[in-house]
C-alpha cells in the first residue's frame, strides 16, 4: 500500500519526522511534532520527536543549540508540541537502529522551540497499550497520536478512495440521499428526531439508503453509489456501531450474477490496494441451506474445518435418551470434532457447557478421546458397539479428540454448535490467518419472528421472491427462496443485498404476509408502490459494511478500531458527552416533554 506523502514546503516544517533516511544526511532541517520520549544522557538530551508520518531521534547538545535552548530542552514534558531546526547526521555505526525507519540518522538540533506545552496525558501514546476503552475514547485525539490508530484511519481512506475509484470506472455515479428521512424496515430499532414544523412528527434516521436508492433507480439513474451513513438503534457488539458506514450500491437492468460479479471486480482492486494478495477470483458460493447445515450459522469462517455433522441417523435407536427422543421429535443431533482438546479436564470440558446454554441448548454431551488411548465421557455407556463405531468413522475420530454435541431443533443445534466451534478455534489457536471470502446465496425469502408471531422478510421486504416460489407463496412463506446475496469475510457478514421487486402486486404480497394492512402498505411504502406502478426497471444492489471491512483488512476485533470517534456501548460519546440533556425550551420548541 503506497504511503500517503504530501509537500513538504510548510511554513512551519520542511521535513517530517518519519522521512528522513541516509538520503538526507547533511541537509539542514526544520522539524515539527511531540515530544515522544526524552532521555537526558548526562549533558546530552535525545529527543524522539513523533508526527503522523513516524519518529526520529532529535540529539540537543549543549555546545550547538543556545543555552535558554537547552534550559527548554531540559523541562520538556510528554507531548509538548516542539519546532527543531537543525542537521541531518548519520548515527554511529553501534547507535544504528533498524528496527526504526529513521533509525540510521538523527538530528543535531541547532534550535528548539515548544509550540505548546501538555498537560501530563491520561494514557502513553503507545502502541498496543492497555488502557481501557472508554479512557481512550474520552480522550480519542490521544488515542489517535499512536501510530497504529493513524495506520487504521490511512486504510480506511486508501479503501475508500479504492471503492469510489473502481466503482466510477464502472459507471456509477456517487449520489448523498436524506439523513432526516422516514422509517426504513432493516430490523433495528429507529433513531427519531421530532419536527419542530410538523408538530408530533418525527423524522426517522436512515438505517441504510434502502428505499432512496430504489427511487433512484426509478429516477432512471440506474447505476448508483454512495459511503453513507447509517444509523441503527440496536444492541452493540464488537462489530455494531450505532452509527455505521456503508458503500451502498444499486444497479437497473441487472440479475443477481451482475451484481456479485460487478462486486468481485471491485474488491479484487481494492483488496490488491489494500496490499491483500492471497484471495483468488472468482469467489465460491454457498447455499445459505449449506452454510448453516456445515458452519451452523450464514457467516462461515472457512479458513479451518471443525465442521458440524449431522449423526442423527446414527444416534437415533440409542439407549440415550436424550439423543433418541429428539430425533424421534423431529429435531437433530449434530457434533463438532475439537481436535486437539481431548486431554482436557473434566471440568474445562463441563464449563463449555455454559456457551452452549448461552445459545439455547438443554445440556451439552462430550465424548473425550485422550492422546493415551482413553474414553471418557458421561455418554459411552449408552451406544450399542456399532453405534459407537459408526459415531467416531463419521466424526473422523484419532487420539486427542474432543466431540461435543447438540441436541435440538435445527436452530438450536446450529446456533450451539456455531458458537462452540467458534470459540474451540479460539481456545486451541486453530490456524485462522490470511483473508477468506465467499457468497452466501439463495437465503429464504421469510423467517417466522416468535416474539411477533409474524413472519418477517430474512433480508428485507423489498426482496424479489424466486419466480418459482411466487405463485404458492401465501400458501407457504417458509419455503420460498429470495435472490439475496451476503458477501463474507473471515466469518463476518462484510455486505448483503438482493435483487429487488419491481412490480407492485408482489411488493404488496410481501408486505401482506409481513403483517401489515393495505391501508399500512399505503400509509408507509404508499411512495415505493407508486413508484413501481410508474414504470421502475428491475433492479438490485448490495452494500459493504465498510467499518467491517476495514477492520478485518487491519486485523482488530473491534470495528471502534477503525472508526475516529466510535460510541460506546452504551451508544455514548465520553469525549462531547453525547447524548446530553436539553434546554425546556428547546424541547418545548419541538412539542416534547420528558417523563
Ligand atoms: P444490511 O442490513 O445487511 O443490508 O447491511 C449491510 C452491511 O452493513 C454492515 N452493518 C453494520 N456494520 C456496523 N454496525 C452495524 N450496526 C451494522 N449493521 C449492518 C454489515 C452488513 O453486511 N439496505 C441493505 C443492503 C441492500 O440490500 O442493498 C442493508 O442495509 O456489514
Ligand atoms: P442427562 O442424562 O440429562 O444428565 O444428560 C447427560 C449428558 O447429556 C450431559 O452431559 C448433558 O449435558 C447432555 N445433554 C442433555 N441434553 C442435551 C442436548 N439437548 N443436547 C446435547 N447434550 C445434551
Amino acid at each position: 500500500m503506497a504511503d500517503i506523502t504530501f509537500e513538504n514546503a510548510h511554513s512551519m516544517h520542511t521535513a517530517t519526522d518519519g522521512s528522513l533516511r541516509k538520503d538526507n544526511i547533511g541537509e539542514t532541517v526544520t522539524l515539527t511534532g511531540w515530544a515522544w520520549h526524552t532521555r537526558d544522557h548526562g549533558g546530552l538530551i535525545f529527543i524522539d520527536l513523533r508526527d503522523r508520518t513516524g519518529y526520529v531521534q532529535v540529539v540537543v547538545d549543549p555546545d550547538c543549540v543556545s543555552a535558554e535552548d537547552f534550559e527548554r530542552a531540559e523541562h520538556l514534558g510528554r507531548e509538548y508540541v516542539l519546532k527543531v531546526e537543525g542537521t541531518v547526521r548519520a548515527r554511529a555505526a553501534e547507535a544504528v537502529n533498524p528496527n526504526m525507519a529513521t533509525g540510521e540518522v538523527e538530528v543535531l538540533a541547532s534550535s528548539l522551540s515548544v509550540l505548546n506545552t501538555s498537560v501530563t496525558p491520561p494514557f502513553s501514546i503507545e502502541d498496543g497499550i492497555e488502557t481501557d476503552e472508554t479512557t481512550r475514547m474520552k480522550w480519542r485525539y490521544l488515542d489517535l497520536r499512536r501510530p497504529e490508530m493513524y495506520e487504521n484511519l490511512r486504510l480506511r481512506h486508501v479503501v475508500a478512495q479504492a471503492l469510489r475509484r473502481s466503482l466510477n470506472e464502472r459507471g456509477f455515479i456517487e449520489v448523498e440521499t436524506p439523513i432526516l428521512a422516514n422509517s426504513t424496515p432493516e430490523g433495528a430499532r429507529d433513531y427519531i428526531v421530532p419536527s419542530r414544523t410538523n408538530p408530533g412528527c418525527f423524522f426517522a434516521l436512515p438505517q441504510s439508503p434502502q428505499q432512496f436508492k430504489q427511487m433512484l433507480m426509478a429516477g432512471g439513474i440506474e447505476r448508483y453509489y454512495q459511503i453513507a451513513r447509517c444509523f441503527r438503534d440496536e444492541d452493540l457488539r464488537a462489530d455494531r456501531q450505532p452509527e455505521f458506514t456503508q458503500v451502498d450500491i444499486e444497479m437497473s437492468f441487472v440479475q443477481d450474477d451482475d451484481v456479485m460479479n460487478m462486486m468481485e471486480g471491485v474488491m479484487a482492486e481494492v483488496l490488491a490496494e489494500a496490499g491483500v494478495t492471497d484471495v483468488s477470483f472468482p469467489l465460491p458460493r454457498m447455499s445459505y441451506a449449506e452454510s448453516m447445515e456445515r458452519f451452523g450459522n450464514d457467516r462461515p469462517d472457512v479458513r479451518f474445518a471443525m465442521e458440524l455433522k449431522d449423526i442423527t441417523d446414527i444416534v437415533k435407536d440409542s439407549g440415550f435418551k436424550v439423543f433418541s427422543s429428539v430425533a424421534s421429535a423431529g429435531g437433530v443431533v449434530k457434533a463438532i470434532n475439537a481436535k486437539g482438546a481431548g486431554d482436557w479436564s473434566r471440568g474445562d470440558v463441563e464449563k463449555l457447557a455454559d456457551i452452549a446454554a448461552e445459545n439455547g441448548a438443554k445440556g451439552m454431551a462430550w465424548i473425550a478421546f485422550t492422546t493415551d488411548g482413553a474414553e471418557k465421557s458421561p455418554i459411552i455407556k449408552f451406544f450399542s458397539e456399532e453405534e459407537f463405531a459408526a459415531l467416531k468413522q463419521a466424526m473422523d475420530v484419532e487420539p486427542g479428540d474432543l466431540l461435543l454435541f447438540a441436541a435440538d431443533a435445527p436452530e438450536v443445534a446450529n446456533a450451539v454448535l456455531s458458537a462452540l466451534r467458534l470459540h474451540m478455534a479460539e481456545a486451541l489457536d486453530v490456524p485462522r490467518e490470511g483473508h477468506s471470502l465467499l457468497w452466501i446465496v439463495d437465503f429464504p425469502m421469510f423467517r417466522y419472528d416468535e416474539d411477533t408471531k409474524k413472519y418477517a422478510a430474512e433480508h428485507h421486504p423489498f426482496t424479489h421472491v424466486r419466480e418459482e416460489d411466487l405463485e404458492d407463496l401465501e400458501a407457504d412463506p417458509l419455503a420460498a427462496g429470495s435472490y439475496s446475496y451476503d458477501l463474507v469475510m473471515d466469518g463476518y457478514e462484510v455486505g448483503g443485498g438482493t435483487i429487488r421487486i419491481h412490480n407492485a402486486e408482489e411488493q404488496k404480497r410481501i408486505l401482506r404476509i409481513c403483517g401489515l394492512s393495505d391501508e399500512e402498505i399505503e400509509e408507509k411504502f404508499g411512495h415505493l408502490i407508486h413508484a413501481l406502478e410508474l414504470g421502475t426497471p428491475p433492479h438490485g444492489g448490495i452494500a459493504l459494511g465498510l467499518d467491517r471491512l476495514i477492520m478485518l483488512l487491519a486485523g482488530r476485533d473491534s470495528i471502534r478500531d477503525v472508526i475516529a470517534f466510535p460510541k460506546t456501548s452504551s451508544a455514548s460519546d465520553p469525549m462531547t458527552g453525547a447524548p446530553s440533556a436539553v434546554a425546556p425550551r428547546q424541547l418545548k420548541e419541538v412539542n416534547l416533554r420528558t417523563l
